[in-house]
Parts: C-alpha cells; sequence; structure tokens
C-alpha cells in the first residue's frame, strides 16, 4: 500500500486558494475591526455576538489538543461530523466518476452525503452478527475508490468492530479510511487517534454530540495527518463554527469529568434495561452495544413502534433496514426516562 494524498485529492483542488478573511492574516485582539463589515455597537440580542467567529478555531482547538493529546494541526473542527463528512467528498471523491465503500446497516448520512455530492457507493453488508466482512471489503475496492467508511462503535447495531478487521482493511487500501468514532466514549476501546501516526490514510471522526451531550451545538471533529486537515480547512466554509458553539464547546471540555460521570450513568442504565428488555416475552433478541443505545429484535415492531409513540415514547424503528429487520432501536433516557419507558414496554401486549 503507498498512499499518497495528492493522488486522491481531487484535480481542481491542487492549486485551490482558500477564502482568506483580514482576520486569518491578523490574530491580535486588540484593534478597531473594520474589515469584515460588522455592525460595530454589538448585537440586537444583547449578547456579544456582533463579530464573526474565529475561523481558525484556535482555542477550541488547543483545549481539543490537551484532552487528545493530538497537535492542533492534526485537528478539523466542522458544523457537527456531518459536515465533515461532506466536506471529504467534496476534497477526495469527483462526482459522477469516483466511489466509497460503505458497510451497511450503519450510519445513514455516509449514503445521503454520497447521494447529495453524486458519488456512487458500494456496499459490503456486515455479517449477520455485525462485523466486518473484510475479504469482501478490500475486493470491492477498484480503481475510483477513495474513501471506505467504518463505523466503530456502529450505528444502529451498537457492538464494536474487530481492530484486526479494521487494520486488515486498512492496511490493504491506497485511499482514505474514515473511521467514525462517534459513540467510542460509551466503549472501552482505545481510539485510532493514537495511532495516526502510523496510519497515514486514516480519518478518525469525533463528536460533541454524545458522550458530551452537546448536539445543540454542532460540533464535530476529525483527527488525521497534518496534510489531510490543511485541505480540509481550506475547503471548510470560513465561519462553519458559531461564537456561541465555539464558547459551549469550551466550557463542556473544561467540564470533563462530567461527560465522564454521564456517560458511567447512561452505560449503567444501559445495563439495567438490557436486564429487564431480556424478561420480556416479545423481545427476541437483544445485540451486544458498546453504545448509548440498544438494538433489539421484537415480534412485531411496527406495531410496538406505534405502541409507544402514542404513549409520548419515541424510539427509532428499524423494522426496514437491512439485516435489522424485526429491529427497533432505543436510546439510554435518564433514569426517570428510563422507568417511564419500561413502564409500558412491560405493559405492552
Ligand atoms: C455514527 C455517527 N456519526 C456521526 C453522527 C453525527 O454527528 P454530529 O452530531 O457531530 O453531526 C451520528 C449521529 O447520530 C452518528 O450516529
Amino acid at each position: 500500500m503507498s498512499f499518497d494524498i495528492q493522488k486522491i485529492l481531487r484535480p481542481h483542488l491542487r492549486n485551490f486558494k482558500a477564502y482568506s478573511s483580514a482576520r486569518t492574516e491578523y490574530t491580535g485582539k486588540d484593534a478597531i475591526f473594520l474589515d469584515a463589515n460588522e455592525n460595530p455597537f454589538g448585537s440586537a440580542s444583547g449578547e456579544e455576538l456582533n463579530r464573526y467567529p474565529d475561523p481558525l478555531q484556535s482555542q477550541l482547538k488547543a483545549k481539543i489538543s490537551e484532552i487528545k493529546n493530538i497537535a492542533t494541526e492534526q485537528i478539523f473542527i466542522g458544523n457537527g461530523s456531518d459536515e465533515v463528512i461532506d466536506l471529504l467528498y467534496r476534497a477526495f471523491c469527483e462526482p459522477g466518476v469516483d466511489n466509497v465503500i460503505i458497510c451497511p446497516p450503519t450510519y445513514g448520512m455516509y449514503e445521503t452525503s454520497a447521494n447529495l455530492n453524486n458519488i456512487s457507493i458500494k456496499e459490503v453488508y456486515l455479517t449477520r452478527d455485525f462485523h466486518l466482512q473484510t475479504e469482501q471489503v478490500i475486493a470491492a475496492i477498484d480503481a475510483h475508490t477513495k474513501m471506505i467508511f467504518i463505523c466503530n462503535p456502529n450505528n444502529p447495531t451498537g457492538n464494536l468492530l474487530k481492530e484486526e478487521d479494521i487494520k486488515a482493511i486498512v492496511a490493504a487500501f491506497d485511499g482514505l479510511v474514515v473511521i467514525d468514532e462517534a459513540y467510542i466514549d460509551f466503549s472501552n476501546a482505545i481510539s485510532w487517534i493514537s495511532k495516526l501516526q502510523d496510519y497515514p490514510n486514516v480519518v478518525v471522526m469525533q463528536t460533541l454530540s454524545k458522550a458530551w451531550g452537546m448536539a445543540g451545538i454542532r460540533v464535530g471533529m476529525a483527527f488525521a495527518s497534518k496534510e489531510i486537515i490543511k485541505i480540509l480547512t481550506a475547503i471548510k466554509p470560513p465561519y462553519n463554527v458559531s461564537v456561541l458553539a465555539q464558547q459551549a464547546a469550551l466550557k463542556a471540555l473544561d467540564n470533563e469529568a462530567v461527560k465522564l460521570e454521564m456517560a458511567e450513568i447512561i452505560m449503567s442504565e444501559n445495563t439495567r434495561l438490557v436486564e429487564l428488555f431480556g424478561q420480556l416475552d416479545y423481545v427476541q433478541k437483544i445485540y451486544p452495544t458498546h453504545s448509548n443505545f440498544i438494538l433489539m429484535k421484537v415480534k412485531d415492531p411496527n406495531h410496538l413502534y406505534k405502541y409507544l409513540t402514542e404513549h409520548q415514547v419515541v424510539v427509532r424503528n428499524r423494522n426496514t433496514t437491512p439485516l435489522c429487520e424485526g429491529c427497533v432501536r432505543i436510546s439510554v433516557g435518564t433514569p426517570d426516562e428510563n422507568v417511564e419507558l419500561v413502564k409500558w414496554m412491560q405493559a405492552y401486549q
């Protein structure tokens, strides 16, 4: 495997000039800012929001660098991981020409974003117990395959994939392997961030939306080689992470203990729910989970889904997802919410 990022970059981006603002050039704080056509008085909301956000997200990157133990130049911050996924397509996949490999059942945005960008997808399904079909994935690679998406722990199945399977794919591919670790904080897996120096073709995605509890601010992260991060940074919208999002993210990242505590409660509730669901006769199978949700096979998923909705409990019906036929996916709630959920699940006939 010989990996060269310039080979997979879309040709028209080889000499791409990123949008340049005066704010990227001047990084000092005290100045009279008359460069960006902002309102000098303040904001109509009364908060200090009249200035554009830091396009370099310097403070936030410094904090993430400290927590994740990786250089700031290897960090990209997006408007959610969903923006990272879109930018990866736009950077590396030529519409109508290139393809990517996904391993369903998996996170839906890999496909939706491919469709939006007119990139074809090759699907190599997981096995019945939701592991990678490594040889088939490798066999599906062709001259136009630019990326392989791997979600670990996987959504909607909740399980961890096998390390040796991911390693085999990374080793066999001279395009990018995107490892989406949105749920890693609920598992005991070691992040691929720690291996990036040995794998120049890996992009790791994480998010503040799950264990950190910050889904509302839309902050997703990518970790990769400096070269890959440079490309994503050049093509992103300059002010892609708002002032409010950057402030709130910094505040959250200062409270890592709170995140750990919430994740611990969620996982102990998860264990409790699995035990209780196991006692219900209409529950046919509960899949092992290393995430903040539980996938389970039930007798009549459409009926259960409708019943729970009628009682104001909203879960995800996965009945039409290949390999998840008969399944519902339930996120772990607060202990009180879970009591309510279990009450209705126990009363269900
Ligand atoms: C596997 C996976 N990746 C990414 C995301 C989206 O992350 P973000 O909120 O950062 O866009 C989700 C959301 O459900 C997800 O399940």
